[in-house]
């Protein structure tokens, strides 16, 4: 049996996320917030009106969507005929007024691209890549079916996504990991390292038998840290324009004044390099094809209006408060600038997009530069 084999084995065994009707209501799931992809891959386009579900497993992600974004024609694939089946059977159940359309399809298949047709402006693809031995065929392909500004949301396991050290660990219990039997004695185990940790990825002797099937016991696994997947990425005509990770990191490194020697030239670098001090569990990542290529230190930035900035009177002696506010991460802060600092961040804000020459004509002092990253690190995208 193939490596592939295996792998499919094993979610025809046990479709993910399951078959429990109430995935249907598309509330649970770990996708980002929908405002956070369109923000980040489509700055001031209007909604997404044909997307891809890449990997659907029984169509918890495609029910997401589909509830926030009711109007688009959705179309999800996965490789597997059992999970398919399922996905539509829930679908029929739910009797939903505009069904997505469910299909059986190997993302690796060369004759991805004719089969789906192309016009995708949104293509999401969450947690399966960490899955598949050759992730490259499936980028290419996603890349062949893409409409131009179009973007691509990528969920994948990071360096210290767990579960290989759990497989070490599970193994010195004489446990066979690979095949998902003993689960009684197997969550047992996890209950001791459920005890031992209390990181994001947790919590794994509760979790659903398709849960532990695939990420606890599947046969392979890409547990790779934001480098390698930007490297690959790129390989394959992408550049990421956003990780989910990054303002929040920025922010809280900004709020401590520690921001300085991580000035940068591109938001995949500064990713990296934050990525590579704390390695994620999971990387939420949205990727674009760029339009032309242009070099790094002219990339404009656009401005993605997830952070609200209000400018405040400047005060007596001439420094302006700029309050920045989301509600999407349900973050505020305020940024005391020099009159000359504020004038340059409300010329990139009025603009939506740093305007041509800026970074030629800025970018030399140390001052501007760290205008640049509030902008950049406060929503705008690469
Ligand atoms: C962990 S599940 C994620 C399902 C779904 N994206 C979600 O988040 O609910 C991974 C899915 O990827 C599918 N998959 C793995 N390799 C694939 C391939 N080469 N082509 C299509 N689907 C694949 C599996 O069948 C499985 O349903």
């Amino acid at each position: 049996m193939t490596p592939v084999e295996k792998i499919k084995r094993n979610y025809e065994r046990l479709p993910y996320p399951g078959a429990d009707p109430r995935i249907v209501e598309g509330k649970g799931g770990s996708l980002p917030p929908l405002r956070w992809l369109q923000g980040l891959g489509r700055p001031g386009q209007p909604k997404p009106e044909r997307v891809l579900v890449a990997g659907c497993g029984t169509g918890a992600e495609a029910f997401v969507i589909r509830r926030h974004l009711p109007k688009a024609e959705i179309v999800a694939v996965d490789f597997s005929p059992r999970s398919i089946a399922v996905a539509q059977r829930l679908q029929r159940a739910a009797k939903l007024a505009r069904p997505i359309t469910f299909a059986v399809a190997d993302l690796t298949d060369p004759g991805l691209p004719a089969k789906l047709g192309d016009g995708f402006d949104l293509i999401t693809c969450h947690g399966v890549l960490s899955y598949i031995p050759e992730p490259a065929t499936a980028l290419e392909n996603f890349a062949a079916v893409l409409r131009p500004g179009g973007a691509l949301y990528l969920g994948v396991n990071g360096e210290s996504h767990p579960a290989l050290r759990l497989r070490t660990w599970l193994a010195g219990f004489g446990l066979d990991v690979e095949t998902l039997s003993e689960e009684r004695r197997l969550r047992e185990v996890l209950k001791i390292w459920d005890a031992l940790h209390d990181d994001d990825l947790q919590g794994f002797a509760s979790m659903s038998p398709s849960y532990l099937a695939s990420d606890v016991c599947g046969s392979h696994f890409n547990n790779w840290p934001l480098t390698r997947w930007r490297a690959l990425a790129n390989g394959s005509g992408w550049e990421l324009a956003g990780s989910w990770l990054l303002p929040l990191a920025l922010r809280l490194l900004m709020a401590g004044e520690m921001h300085r020697s991580l000035f940068q030239t591109g938001l995949g670098e500064l990713a990296e390099r934050l990525d590579q001090a704390r390695p994620a569990g999971f990387h939420k990542l949205l990727l674009r094809r760029p339009e032309t290529p242009a070099p790094t230190s002219e990339k404009a930035l656009r401005w993605t209006g997830i952070y609200s900035p209000r400018f405040l009177k400047p005060a007596a002696d001439g420094r302006v408060t700029v309050v920045l506010h989301s509600s999407l991460f349900n973050l505020s802060q305020d940024w005391s600038l020099t009159s000359r600092q504020a004038k340059a961040l409300r010329e990139l804000v009025d603009a939506g997009v740093t305007p041509k020459g800026w970074l030629t004509q800025w970018g030399r002092s140390e001052a501007a530069r760290r205008i640049l990253w509030l902008w950049a690190g406060f929503g705008a995208v690469a």
